[in-house]
């Protein structure tokens, strides 16, 4: 079939919206008609080269959708279904899946390769030639065909265009706070960087039963914002940050901090480890550029001061039950996806906002298709 999407031809070059051709669903896969997709900061570490991506790709892993169309062998999932993307695929047999870690699922090894997980074949094609897929998703497209394992039902009466931001940002951003840096009632959080990951790490802390969340980002809106959601303070940088925590805390400093800015660099994490108190758990969310591989920090203190310093992957959540119950959490009124979305964007529009992304306009920004 005929359809749109935005693709990365070139490392550094923009995303090009133009005319595919879809193939038909495969055993297991799924013909999704999308109708919205977050802005995250992955797909732009690809269109940068930070992140290595198969090209052509077409960019998108933050979805939400309704299904038209399943292949041989679906019985999950019926056309008319309303459904999110998972950015990571859950089998539910591997190791990981059936010990409840769904975000470090088997399948995951298929995403870098750009290559569907049934045939290793690629469904999208434009120009003559094969395209893959972004997570193997594709979601700025006005259709996908995806792998059932990447697909999670949901609830018809949900927004599906607030339902795409659990996809990837809230969930990761939400379990970076929940499951990874492990808040409990009382405790002093900071979290660096306030895009659509930081947000949702603020209201995961705030639920969480935080005492004090102090949000931490350059662009005045975006603390304002957190404010707003939840945080107790804010701060410009890192370093004014520890200042803030050292006199709240009388010099105890934070039991949890949060990495989640645009791109992570080896020399962030020095003054970013110095935010945590002693057993601190300091949570690093945000991807640094594949080619750094240095990182210094003081030996010594983070050995006796037992300090955490934690890795993450879509905040160690598990998909089929968090993506529901993140959503169940917005219907109930506890999580405000609403004040996420800062702009929503037709998909031709999708450089414009990565454009707004990277000047700091926004929270999330939502590629509505057919708008
Ligand atoms: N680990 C995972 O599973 C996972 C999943 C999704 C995204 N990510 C990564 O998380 C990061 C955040 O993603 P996003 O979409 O929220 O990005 P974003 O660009 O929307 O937000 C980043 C925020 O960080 C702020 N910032 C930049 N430099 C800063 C600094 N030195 N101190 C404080 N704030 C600073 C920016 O002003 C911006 O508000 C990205 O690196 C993204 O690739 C990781
Ligand atoms: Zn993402
Ligand atoms: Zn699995």
């Amino acid at each position: 079939m005929h359809s749109r999407a935005a693709i990365l031809w070139e490392t550094g070059q923009p995303w090009s919206v133009e005319d595919v051709d879809l193939d038909p669903p495969k055993e297991q896969e799924v013909l999704v008609r999308m109708v919205a997709s977050g802005l995250c900061h992955s797909d732009d570490h690809g269109r940068t080269g930070d992140m290595p991506m198969v090209l052509p790709v077409v960019g998108g892993h933050e979805g939400s959708g309704v299904v038209e169309e399943v292949g041989p062998g679906v019985t999950t999932l019926h056309p008319g279904d309303h459904v999110v993307t998972s950015y990571i695929p859950s089998c539910g047999r591997c190791p990981a899946c059936s010990t409840g870690h769904q975000n470090l699922c088997d399948l995951g090894r298929f995403l870098m390769t750009g290559k569907m997980i049934v045939d290793g074949g690629r469904r999208v094609h434009a120009r003559g030639t094969e395209v893959s897929t972004m997570s193997l998703l594709g979601t700025f497209a006005e259709h996908a065909v995806v792998h059932e394992a990447s697909l999670v039902k949901i609830d018809d009466d949900i927004p599906l265009d607030l339902a795409a931001l659990v996809g990837c940002g809230v969930t990761t951003g939400w379990g970076s706070a929940v499951y990874v840096g492990k808040v409990r009632p009382g405790e002093v959080v900071v979290v660096v960087g306030v895009g659509g990951l930081g947000i949702a790490a603020v209201q995961g802390a705030r639920l969480a039963g935080a005492d004090q969340i102090i949000a931490v980002d350059p662009v005045a809106f975006k603390r304002e914002t957190a404010l707003k959601l939840g945080a107790t303070d804010t701060a410009e940088s890192m370093e004014q940050a520890k200042e803030l925590v050292v006199e709240r805390t009388r010099g105890r400093l934070a039991d949890v901090a949060i990495l989640t800015v645009g791109v992570a660099h080896g020399d962030m994490i020095a003054p970013f480890l110095a935010l945590v108190a002693k057993n601190g758990r300091a949570v690093v969310t945000a991807i640094t550029p594949h080619t750094e591989r240095t990182v210094e920090i003081p030996l010594m203190e983070f050995t006796l001061w037992q300090k955490q310093l934690l890795g993450n992957t879509f905040g160690a959540a598990n998909p089929r039950a968090d993506i529901p119950m993140l959503l169940r959490l917005w219907q109930h009124g506890h999580l405000d996806l609403e004040s996420m979305v800062t702009t929503r964007y037709p998909l031709t529009e999708v450089n414009t906002g990565y454009a707004d992304l990277l000047s700091g306009r926004n929270i999330r920004g939502l590629l509505v298709h057919g708008s």
